[in-house]
């Protein structure tokens, strides 16, 4: 069962998962001597076991259907046109394992790039569906440590539109939930896991280096 927490003095909440599945896949990617053939494989799975839970407050509506019994059957169907949005590159992983449980999803993407300095994203990209306010959109990307790149994407998706919005991450630091807590408490976040803190060069640890990096084999 994930884990569900609120703050008292803002409205986010935040989903860690305590799973013995998902667990063991993030042993494997958190592995440095995992290639990026099988990071990039499990980190897809994770992502594909993690939205049964993201999806379940999902607006829904009731629609009547023909069954080969029965002339009309009350069922129940996803309401609004659902948006997947992968920060670019690492959210980009995310995607296959999602679009295997839901291939009606559509892609937006935003690019953005941490610089290794100042730990401030770089925008480069913003390729984004003009009518984000008639679904769900839901947010990927493998790692929240700063929280300056969610906190920016998430302002970006606002700007086009967006308002009803979910994230998911597969790390998360403590520095990172605070950032989303003050500058977008609306968003609930799903995490995989929750790790102890950033270093000094911003990365999360225990973490699992730099995610991009291990995706693509451009350590
Ligand atoms: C990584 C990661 C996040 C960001 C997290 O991307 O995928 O987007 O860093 O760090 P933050 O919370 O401190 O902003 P990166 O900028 O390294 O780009 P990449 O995916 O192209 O490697
Ligand atoms: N981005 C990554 O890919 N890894 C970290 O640990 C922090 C930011």
């Amino acid at each position: 069962m994930p884990q569900h927490t609120q703050s008292d003095t803002h409205q986010q909440s935040i989903v860690i998962f305590d799973h013995p599945l998902i667990a063991h896949k993030m042993a494997t990617i958190r592995n440095t001597n995992t290639g990026h053939r099988t990071f990039r494989a499990a980190l897809s799975q994770i992502a594909g076991l993690m939205v049964y839970e993201v999806t379940r407050s999902l607006p829904t509506e009731h629609i009547n259907i023909e069954t080969p019994t029965q002339t009309t059957a009350r069922c129940t169907v996803l309401a609004g046109t659902i948006t997947i949005v992968p920060v670019l590159r690492a959210g980009l992983g995310m995607i296959d394992g999602i679009l295997d449980v839901m291939p009606e999803a559509r892609i937006g993407h935003l690019g953005l790039a941490r610089d290794e300095q100042t730990l401030e994203p770089h925008a480069y990209l913003n390729k984004l569906p003009a009518d984000l306010d008639t679904g769900p959109v839901i947010l990927v990307d493998p790692m929240l440590a700063t929280g300056g790149s969610a906190s920016a994407a998430l302002t970006m998706l606002r700007q086009a539109g967006a308002d009803d919005i979910r994230m998911i991450c597969l790390v998360a630091a403590p520095e990172g939930i605070n950032r989303l807590k003050a500058d977008h408490p609306e968003v609930t976040l799903y995490a995989a896991a929750l790790d102890e803190r950033l270093n000094e060069k911003g990365y999360i640890m225990p973490g699992l280096g730099d995610a991009g990096d291990r995706m693509y084999g451009t350590v």
